[in-house]
């Protein structure tokens, strides 16, 4: 995507300077700093602290892990650690085990001395599949929004869609999940306009999603996290489009916390509540989200102290609640598939159900 007339993905890897980038998420979107990860330690706190998140692109950055962390040790005694190091930093994307998997396999057997090579090869592999992935999840998601643009105009201006977290370019490599049919709805010159969840307490849609969209031109409005319900109520919400960090073999998925609030608030306005992964998010093994996904638990300081800058633009942190309250930080949610109108993934849109998973299935597989 581009920024201030730069293309920019959230990741890269500089072939000259043999160097790891990344697009430092915890400064924007009152700075853009990129930064570089030389080894795995350097990934894995890019991962835990949130300079690089979304379920995409964690997937992205532990496969660089995995092969920065050969490049220094690529015995398999090492290659274990690496794998454990990598899997302790979040546990609720099911990407991240993924890409550690696929450079594991990828490695089996090679000879030592060309492992960390095979591991980085197969790093920017995954890097390129994720922009073409997300940008089929657009395309398709594009349709759907090109349709109920048809049965809405010519009686609104606009078509405003609701969305949660960032799922925009800078949680995938590029395009983004959720947002890359609002990416290419808008490009295509229909008249889309986002209301975007500040999404407490990291507010990823208050300082990415909204930095994104600004930068592509966007209209949008930011929203506290409570506002959603009142707007579908007032029919001030066409669509809610989110992401997906793990989705169960049987439509259950677990996106940031607030996501099943929103998808409740849509069902009782019967409005459509779609979401965008890449078949890499789902987790095959999984029946019952509610019971199986493990939920991440952050420190209690992320809903304490509230970042931004002040009015001289200095970075600040401040309290916002009482020094002997104490607070709990719940990562994510579970949606049931029965609040999911269906799945928009780079193979086509199916239903959140069994029945949709397995047909998903069958279609990768051929
Ligand atoms: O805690 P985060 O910021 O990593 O959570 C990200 C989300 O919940 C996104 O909605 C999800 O990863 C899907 S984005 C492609």
């Amino acid at each position: 995507m581009q920024v201030d007339g730069k293309a920019y993905r959230s990741i890269w890897f500089d072939h000259a300077q043999q160097q790891l980038n990344i697009i430092d998420q915890t400064v924007l979107p009152h700075q853009l700093r990129v930064l570089s990860l030389p080894n795995v330690d350097s990934v894995c706190y890019a991962i835990r602290s949130m300079q690089v998140r979304g379920a995409p692109l964690i997937g992205a950055t532990a496969a660089y892990g995995m092969a920065l962390g050969l490049k220094a040790d690529a015995s398999p005694a090492a290659e274990q650690r690496l794998a454990e190091q990598l899997l302790a930093t979040r546990p609720t994307a099911v990407n991240l085990h993924w890409a550690v998997q696929r450079i594991r396999g990828v490695i089996a057997d090679q000879p030592v001395c060309e492992r960390a090579e095979l591991a980085f090869t197969e790093a920017h592999l995954i890097c390129e599949e994720d922009v073409k992935t997300c940008s089929h999840i657009g395309d398709h998601g594009l349709r759907l929004i090109e349709s109920l643009w048809q049965e809405k105009q010519p009686l609104q201006a606009q078509l405003n869609i609701l969305t949660h977290c960032n799922a925009g370019w800078l949680a995938t490599v590029d395009w983004g999940t959720a947002i890359a049919p609002v990416y290419k709805a808008h490009n295509a010159g229909i008249p889309v306009h986002v209301w975007v969840d500040e999404t407490r307490p990291r507010n990823q849609g208050a300082h990415l999603t909204a930095w994104e969209l600004a930068h592509h031109g966007v209209p949008h409005t930011v929203i506290c996290d409570n506002t959603g319900g009142h707007l579908m109520q007032q029919g001030m919400v066409d669509l809610c489009l989110v992401g997906s960090d793990r989705t169960t073999a049987h439509g259950d998925v677990c996106n940031k916390i607030g996501t099943y609030l929103k998808a409740l608030a849509a069902k009782d306005n019967q409005l459509p509540f779609y979401v965008a992964l890449p078949v890499s998010t789902i987790d095959w093994q999984m029946k019952n989200g509610l019971q199986e996904i493990p939920i991440e638990q952050r420190d209690a300081d992320e809903v304490i102290w509230v970042q931004g800058v002040d009015k001289q633009e200095e970075f600040s942190s401040v309290r916002i609640t009482p020094a002997e309250s104490s607070a709990c930080n719940y990562a994510f949610d579970v949606t049931p598939s029965r609040l999911v109108t269906g799945l928009i993934t780079e193979a086509g849109i199916v239903n959140a159900d069994v029945a949709g998973l397995k047909q998903l299935h069958e279609q990768i597989q051929n």
